[in-house]
């Protein structure tokens, strides 16, 4: 038996059409995903394929955020602030289906199939959501994780680092990104699961689909404009396959500390503006830089985004406790 496993797709639709189209001649009876589904220009087309899929899904951090501005229950910042631009678009152009079906979904899943070591899935860690693992930086955090749980297989996402690893007498496996994949090369990852022998083994594989089509989804969704520097930082990262965002987010954060500003949960507007500006100054070289400040222009020139369907805060409920 094989089942194919997939998280961080950040609403790619290229990528997900692509790991499709591969798996449907692997012989896979199953997909496993590992959260992170939405949050990029196409998350509810993201959402739809995998419910015509069989698959098996969690929630992830991307997930949860929109579910929390979907409840009402966001902090006051998350509804207003430069730095959660994203994803308040992502959720204003989520139609109330996918919320609810998104709400429905578990963060994490224990998959037993007949006669098969049980699989445990999770986003982050059995403990937090957004907790990155990265085994060859930090073992002790994926021992810790592991301890965690009963069963001998675990898949995390969230890193966007494809791993696989054999660990106290367990399975460690880590897709990676579907979407974006950061070591230099334009490609997504996923992972292989095979019943062999009487048990589960794991191999990771590059995914190549059409990058171009990136740019393209991104300003005709309006998601490039909308979603201001965070979108823009995520496209160039995506098409340099050196990720940004996190020394970004970093750089912003500690200017909000020099300003004072150290114990808010978010950086100021004001700050934020200033911070990403010089960022994106200073690191964005070359072709990404001639991108990057001729992509305002090329908004103007193309499509637009479609209406969004503007959803009530109070349209769905969400109970989890992030
Ligand atoms: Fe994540």
């Amino acid at each position: 038996m094989r089942l194919a496993v997939i998280a961080d797709i950040h609403g790619i639709l290229p990528a997900m059409d692509a790991v499709l189209d591969e798996i449907s001649k692997e012989n896979v009876e199953g997909i496993i995903v590992a959260g992170d589904m939405v949050s990029g220009p196409n998350s509810v087309e993201v959402i739809n394929r995998l419910r015509q899929s069989n698959c098996w899904i969690i929630r992830g951090n991307q997930e949860n955020y929109v579910l929390r501005l979907a409840s009402g229950d966001a902090p006051d910042w998350q509804y207003t602030s430069k730095q959660w631009s994203p994803v308040r678009w992502t959720y204003e152009n989520m139609d109330r289906e996918t919320l609810l079906f998104l709400q429905s979904l578990p963060e994490q899943l224990i998959i037993q199939l007949p006669e098969k070591d049980a699989i445990h899935v999770v986003h982050g860690s059995p403990s937090n959501v957004s907790e990155l693992i990265f085994p060859d930086k930090d073992i002790s955090k994926l021992d810790q994780a592991l301890s965690e749980v009963d069963e001998s297989v675990v898949i995390f996402g969230h890193s966007h680092e494809a791993w696989v690893m054999k660990r106290n007498g367990k399975l460690a496996v880590n897709p990676g990104s579907l979407s974006m994949s950061f070591f230099g090369e334009q490609c997504g990852t996923y992972a292989i699961l095979s019943w062999e022998n009487q048990r589960w083994n794991a191999e990771t594989r590059k995914l190549f689909y059409d990058f171009k089509s990136l740019r393209k989804a991104y300003i005709e969704t309006g998601l490039l404009e909308k979603g201001d520097v965070i979108a823009r930082c995520c496209l160039i990262s995506m098409e340099t396959g050196i990720n940004y965002l996190p020394p970004m987010i970093n750089y912003a954060y500690q200017k909000a500390k020099e300003a004072g500003y150290g114990d808010l949960p978010f950086v100021p507007d004001e700050i934020w503006h200033e911070a990403t500006k010089t960022f994106e100054e200073l690191n964005y070289k070359d072709n990404a830089s001639e991108l990057i400040f001729s992509l305002n222009n090329k908004i103007t020139s193309s499509g637009r985004a479609p209406t969004s369907q503007h959803l009530h805060r109070t349209q769905v409920r969400c109970d989890e406790s992030e």
